[in-house]
């Protein structure tokens, strides 16, 4: 492999890959803003200016690729001094407001100008203001806190498909907005937050909710559609309050849609059943769970049950159900997956969009195909009782039944005609594996614990299998 030198470190490098990345590789930080590697180079902000040997001028390092040979300098006298102007030029206009800001803590902008910014200013004049604009039910811009970096514009063209972001006006007075100041219209605007590399585009959703550093990350999978894109959930204090991509170039890239990134808000919903229920005096009620479970074995206690299992189940779960639970309970019962309509087997799943998403709006159909499950079309004839076992995301069929049984997560209006509810956890609630439409097992990881009367699967199975009659 051909070598190049970095700071005095010899670097092998992967032709085509420019001095950004390679340097990374060694542990050589070069600051930029305009480079995102999901992106296009511009090579405009200047920020990662390097000096090369035997070149007259400083190169951006985000637009050169390394040669055999190279030797590059990211620290030497005229790279410093670039890097500070460029900081210094940057924040002429900037409203230096990193209290009150969203980014701040997780802010190129701050933490390049900390690292390699003067600490002073020689800006005595106005600064150019601008009032936020609110870009539609996800993004709100601030252009005070913009640089110009036009990764967004990119994004939008490159990525999301769409031209909405552009800048108007020109030099110092240049404006990044959508057309007309028009609601952004993309099923992924989420990104714009991420990829900003300073406060102007956040989340309307996460702004003023929770300072970053108090944030913990887990690694998981997005369980909203079959593509299970790579994420980190962020919580504080058992609450969520984000979800962001995590980089993965053979399933996501750095990307997720808005339906997958905001899912979440579905585990902290007044309206979640987080108490067993079971229909006492012909009324569903909050019971405990041992009269719970007995009027769900009651009910379930009919001549032709049949079973229903969501494909947003977890391998692990489903294998459960599958070895453990229905041969011991409901020997020869039928069973089925179900999840999304219209989408009965894995061949019915394909592209949503030219982007991420997939038509099976939940994250395991391929893998309960793979454990033998088949796709629920309607219930075989005779059937008097269904057991539906859900993750929280699997689109409940219209069921024309009155003994019916629930355990997993629903809604009180999802189960107004149930006879029984046990209520489980959400793929944040657990660990587990999920298969996606190229046949990858991906992890979901526990990030936050359940509410209290909300138990896994595995337990959920574990006290009805041993549950005694007429235990209260
Ligand atoms: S809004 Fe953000 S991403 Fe867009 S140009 Fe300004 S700084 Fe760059
Ligand atoms: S494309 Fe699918 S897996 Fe990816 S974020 Fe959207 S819903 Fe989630
Ligand atoms: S990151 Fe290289 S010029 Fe902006």
């Amino acid at each position: 492999m051909p070598t190049c030198v970095i700071d005095g470190r010899e670097v092998e490098f992967v032709p085509g890959q420019n001095l950004i990345e390679v340097a990374k590789k060694v542990g050589v930080e070069i600051p930029y803003y305009c480079y995102h590697p999901g992106l296009s180079v511009v090579a405009q902000c200047r920020m990662c200016s390097v000096e090369i040997e035997n070149v007259p001028k400083l190169q951006p390092a985000c637009a050169t690729l390394p040669k055999s040979g190279m030797v590059v300098k990211t620290r030497s006298p005229r790279a410093v001094q670039n890097q500070k102007a460029v900081s210094e030029y940057l924040l002429i206009n900037h409203p230096l407001d990193c209290p009150i800001c969203d980014k701040s803590g997780e802010c190129d902008l701050q933490d390049y100008s900390f690292e390699y910014g003067d600490p002073h200013t020689r800006m005595t004049e106005e600064r150019r203001t601008y009032v936020d604009l609110d870009m539609g039910p996800v993004i709100v811009k601030n252009m005070n806190r913009c640089i110009h970096c036009t990764r967004c514009i990119r994004f939008g063209i490159e990525v999301a498909g769409i031209h909405e972001m552009v800048a108007t006006e020109r030099g110092n007075w240049t404006e990044i907005s959508t057309i007309d100041g028009r609601p952004l219209e993309t099923d992924y605007a989420g990104n714009y937050a991420d990829i900003c590399p300073t406060g102007s585009l956040l989340l309307k959703d996460f702004r003023f909710k929770r300072r970053v550093w108090f944030l913990k990350k887990t690694p998981t999978t997005c369980e909203a559609c079959a593509r299970g894109c790579n994420m980190e959930i962020h919580q504080d204090g058992n609450v969520i309050y984000r979800c962001v991509p995590r980089e993965n170039l053979e399933v996501n890239k750095y990307w997720l849609c808005d339906e997958g990134r905001f899912n979440f808000h579905y585990i902290h919903d007044k309206d979640r059943v987080v108490a067993p229920m079971a229909r006492l005096s012909g009324k569903l009620e909050v019971t405990n769970w041992d009269r719970a479970i007995e009027a769900a074995r009651e009910t379930m206690n009919a001549k032709k049950p049949a079973i229903l299992v969501g494909s947003d189940l977890t391998q692990q779960e489903a294998v459960l159900l599958r070895d453990e639970f229905l041969p011991r309970k409901f020997p020869g019962a039928p069973f089925f997956h179900f999840g999304t309509p219209e989408i009965i087997s894995s061949k019915d799943d394909g592209p949503a969009d030219k982007i991420l998403k997939r038509k099976s709006r939940t994250a395991n159909l391929h893998g309960l195909e793979k454990l033998g499950y088949n796709g629920f079309e309607k219930l075989p004839a005779g059937t008097d009782a269904v057991l539906i076992v859900r993750g929280g995301r699997a689109v409940l069929p219209e069921l024309k039944l009155s003994k019916i049984v629930g355990i997993g997560v629903f809604k009180r209006k999802e189960v107004e005609s149930f006879a029984a509810v046990l209520p489980g956890v959400t793929f944040a609630e657990k660990d587990g594996t999920v298969v996606n439409f190229q046949g990858r097992e991906q992890t979901f990881r526990r990030a936050v614990a359940p509410p209290d009367g909300c138990k896994g699967l595995p337990e959920v199975l574990m006290t009805w299998i041993n549950h005694k009659e007429g235990a209260r």
